[in-house]
């Protein structure tokens, strides 16, 4: 090799090296790019530990189906068990902000802590998406651009059971639930369309959470013979007070209507207490659909178990981060574009496709659903598209 062809590979070498060198400079940056941090705060204890764990695992399984990633950036997750206790809500969900840094606050089960998350999240300024509680102020007085709902709100499904039971033709109904935000906003919803339906709900009857001893308020309907009974309860109080109803021989006279968390993921338990229940819930088990055939397989392969509402509410949950990171490319700095995004998103569920409303709340169809086995097998639509009315929401 001569001098010049010597200096001209050397040159060469060098532009190769550059070159390698810029591309190497680029892609650590990509890939030392950090983790979205997911703080999951659910019950894993208490009666509504199983519908924590259904939420969670819906969730991650649709990380799961991405490869792990959401927009190209792994997901970390912090997990809290909130025990269903509103007493220690605010110090669980700091432990999530302030200790952990999370990025996305998702929770919780139980309205009342749900509403502290959504208080903390508000002056935080950190993302909320909740994939149950129904509190009705979440959409309400507390909406904000940074806290959406994958669920419900409490009056959701309270109002298309009262339209349920006012088409079945009751006239004096009772109700019955546990005393706190979401047992007394879901009776709320009921009354509200149940007498506009032309009936009359004559007695609500409550206990304190998580209390189950049923028998007391039983002798009331049984003595009362109202034409039905309307009753919010769910995970654990929700078999047991499906058991005792039958046990104490009224599901043979008086008809017991439900919105579906009474028959959700607890019929194996209630088994033939459950039978022939009728609920309405923004889900049910066997909508033929290739998106909800699809899902419930993945699910079930990957943990051997059927798939309820609380893990379609999961998977959703994690359907609408992504849909907000997807539009700002993984950067979640653009926090305004992406709150944006997620509210825009037509999210693809099993339960069928749905909006969120200008407050965060999802836009549904309201099914009708029959206890057969262990699946509530879709009778009829409720009520089309129902929005919460979101009394308060002021954006
Ligand atoms: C609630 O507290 O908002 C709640 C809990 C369990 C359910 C539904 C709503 O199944």
């Amino acid at each position: 090799m001569n001098a010049l062809s010597f200096a001209k590979a050397l040159v060469a070498l060098s532009a190769g090296l550059a070159a390698a060198g810029a591309a190497q400079a680029q892609a650590p940056a990509a890939a030392a790019q950090p983790p979205i941090k997911v703080g999951l705060m659910l019950p894993s204890t208490g009666t509504f530990a199983f519908l924590g764990e259904m939420i969670d695992k819906g969730f991650r399984l649709y990380v799961q189906e991405q490869g792990g990633k959401l927009a190209g950036r792994d997901i970390q997750y912090f997990r809290v068990d909130d025990e269903s206790d509103p007493s220690k809500a605010t110090d669980n969900v700091n432990k999530l902000i302030k200790r952990d840094n999370v990025d996305v606050l998702v929770g919780t089960v139980h309205s009342g802590v749900a509403l502290a998350m959504a208080r903390a999240a508000k002056e935080s300024n950190t993302l909320l998406i909740v994939p149950n509680a129904g509190a009705d102020a979440i959409t309400g007085p507390l909406c904000g651009p940074n806290i959406v709902r994958s669920s419900f709100s409490n009056w959701q499904p309270g109002y298309s059971t009262g339209v349920l039971a006012a088409q079945k033709g009751a006239k004096r109904m009772m109700t019955i639930t546990w005393n706190y935000a979401a047992g007394n906003e879901t009776v709320k919803g009921f009354t509200e369309a149940f007498e506009k339906g032309g009936g009359k709900v004559v007695k609500d009857l409550t206990l304190p959470f998580p209390n189950v001893e049923f028998q007391a308020l039983l002798t009331e309907i049984a003595a009362q013979k109202p034409d039905a009974v309307f009753a919010f309860f769910a995970g654990g109080g929700a078999v047991k007070f499906v058991k005792d109803y039958a046990a104490a021989g009224l599901n043979k006279t008086i008809p017991l209507y439900g919105s579906g968390f009474l028959t959700d993921g607890t019929l194996e338990a209630q088994g033939a207490a459950a039978q022939g229940l009728l609920t309405t819930l923004h889900y049910a088990d066997n909508l033929e659909t290739p998106r909800n055939n699809a899902f419930r397989k993945s699910f079930a392969l990957t943990y051997k178990q059927n798939a309820d509402v609380y893990a379609v509410q999961g998977y959703d949950a994690a359907q609408i981060l992504a849909a907000g990171l997807n539009a700002v490319k993984g950067d979640i700095t653009k926090r305004d574009a992406m709150t944006a995004a997620m509210r825009r998103a037509t999210v693809d569920s099993p339960r069928g496709k749905f909006t969120l409303s200008a407050a965060g709340n999802p836009v549904q169809d309201m099914y009708v659903r029959e206890a057969r086995g262990v699946n509530n097998e879709f009778r009829s639509v409720a009520v089309k598209a129902l929005a919460d009315p979101a009394r308060g929401c002021r954006l």
